[in-house]
Formats: structure tokens, C-alpha cells, sequence
């Protein structure tokens, strides 16, 4: 289980995240919505170690990893993949080399079995033949993928995913929203999916929870969320620019 207790996070002067409570329950998979600049990657990035929060927790399996020793934390790093928002492959590496990172790394598999394992990660994400090429050679789509075929290969009990679908066409969109459901149905994979892809939060969520200016402002079911009489929530899922969630009103020609 994940569970993230009143966490805080500022930069300078501005505050990230204020007091954010989350629990991911075994085999559930949690979506979390929210504006630009909400909050959610330095979220998700807190949960997986990369950055440390100025206060508060955060339990893997009961590892509160924020206070544990650097081994501890490395451990429960293991058992999490990390999507990144904006793939963040190794450049120097061809994407067999990149998918094969974690399985080189973290597990006990011999050749053969990391070649077939890379090779069936890129079909689940609907790549083939491209395992020689380097980062450079692809679409930011391609990277997109190819990001969560390395994420999911070593088989973690966790994967955080930081917006997948942004960027893919509808159909690609779809194949990943039903990777992530398969992976929740056949390997108990739990979830927490960072997203703006409202029709992809419907489709794959357990609990849809609203991250607003650092502070988590609603959790619900999908049928919750479409019915839901927060302001916030259905601005957003709505995608009106008329709501309490403040958008520049400078932009272009302002009021007319
Ligand atoms: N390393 C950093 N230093 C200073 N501010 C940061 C840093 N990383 C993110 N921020 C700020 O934190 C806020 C939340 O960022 P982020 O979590 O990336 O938002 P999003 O919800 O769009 O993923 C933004 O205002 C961003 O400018
Ligand atoms: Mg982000």
C-alpha cells in the first residue's frame, strides 16, 4: 500500500504541495487530476524518492521512505515504475538498451529472457523493430512509449504513470489506457495515474481524486466524479475556461 501523509513541499517562496493526505490501496488504480502547475509530477515525484518533502510522510509497504536509510529506500524503489511526464529515456542508450535498464539492474533474468522480455514490452506498447534506435531517432510518442515499456518491464508492483497518454493520437491513447488496465488485471499492478485525458480517468480509475493548488479538494468514484457538484472538479472535467479555477484573463484579448 502507498499512503502519503500531510505532506508539504515549497520552492523558494512558493508552496507545492500543502499538506497532501493519499491512500492507494493494493490493486487499485488511482487517477489524479488537476490544473497545470497543481502540483502533481512534484507529487508523484515525492512518492517515488526523487524529491524529499519538507514535511510529513510516505509509506511503501509501511517504509516510510522520507526518514529510512538510503538501502531502505533504494528497496522500495524497486518494487515502483516510473513514468515520466516527459519520458526521460537515457539518450546515449538505443531503446533496447533503455527498456532493458531495470531488467539488468533489478532482476536475476539471464539473456535471453531480458531480450524476450524487452521485445514483448515494446509490442504491449505497439513498438517493433525499433530496438536499435536511439532516442533522437524517435516521435516524442514513440519516447512516450517506449518510457512505459521500460517502466513496466521489470514487472514493479507499483507504477506511477505521469500523464501517458498526452501527446498520443486517440487510438494509441486507448491501447495504453488498456495496457494499464490489463497490467492491474494480470499482474496486480497498483496505480496512481497522473492525467488531463478525462475520457482515460473514466475508463481506467478505481477513485478519481482533484489536486487544486498543492491540496487534494475531492475523491470519488468515476460515476462520483461525473455527477460531482464541486465547482472544481467539473470545471475541470468539463474543460470550461468559467469556474473558480483562475485562468489568466489577460490572455489573447481578454474580456469582450
Ligand atoms: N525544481 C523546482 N523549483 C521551483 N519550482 C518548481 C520546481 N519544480 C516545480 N516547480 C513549481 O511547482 C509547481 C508545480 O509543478 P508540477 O508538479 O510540475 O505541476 P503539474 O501539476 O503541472 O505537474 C509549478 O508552479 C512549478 O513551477
Ligand atoms: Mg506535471
Amino acid at each position: 500500500m502507498i499512503k502519503v501523509e500531510n505532506v508539504h513541499k515549497q520552492f523558494g517562496a512558493k508552496n507545492v504541495l500543502c499538506g497532501v493526505d493519499l491512500e492507494v490501496r493494493d490493486g487499485e488504480t488511482l487517477v489524479i487530476i488537476g490544473a497545470s502547475g497543481a502540483g502533481k509530477s512534484i507529487l508523484l515525484k515525492t512518492i517515488v524518492g526523487l524529491i524529499k518533502p519538507d514535511m510529513g510522510s510516505v509509506k511503501i509497504d509501511d517504509v516510510d521512505i522520507t526518514k529510512c536509510s538510503s538501502l531502505d529506500l533504494h528497496k522500495a524503489q524497486k518494487k515502483i515504475g516510473y513514468v515520466f511526464q516527459e519520458a526521460a529515456l537515457f539518450d546515449s542508450f538505443n531503446v533496447f538498451e533503455n527498456v532493458a535498464f531495470g531488467l539488468k539492474n533489478l532482476t536475476s533474468l539471464n539473456e535471453k529472457e531480458i531480450n524476450q522480455r524487452v521485445v514483448q514490452c515494446l509490442a504491449m506498447v505497439g513498438l517493433e523493430k525499433i530496438e536499435h534506435l536511439k532516442p533522437s531517432e524517435l516521435s516524442g510518442g514513440m519516447k512516450k512509449r517506449v518510457g512505459l515499456a521500460r517502466a513496466v518491464a521489470y514487472q514493479p508492483r507499483y507504477v506511477l504513470y505521469d500523464e501517458p497518454t498526452a501527446g498520443l493520437d486517440p487510438i494509441m491513447s486507448d491501447i495504453i489506457n488498456n495496457l494499464m488496465i490489463n497490467l492491474r488485471k494480470y499482474l496486480q499492478v497498483t496505480s496512481i495515474v497522473v492525467t488531463h485525458d478525462i475520457k482515460s480517468a473514466y475508463k481506467i480509475a478505481d477513485r478519481i481524486t482533484m489536486l487544486c493548488k498543492g491540496e487534494m479538494i475531492f475523491n470519488g468514484t468515476p460515476e462520483e466524479t461525473k455527477h460531482t457538484k464541486n465547482e472544481y472538479v467539473r470545471q475541470f472535467v468539463e474543460g470550461s475556461s468559467c469556474g473558480p479555477i483562475n485562468v489568466d484573463k489577460t490572455f489573447g484579448m481578454g474580456r469582450i
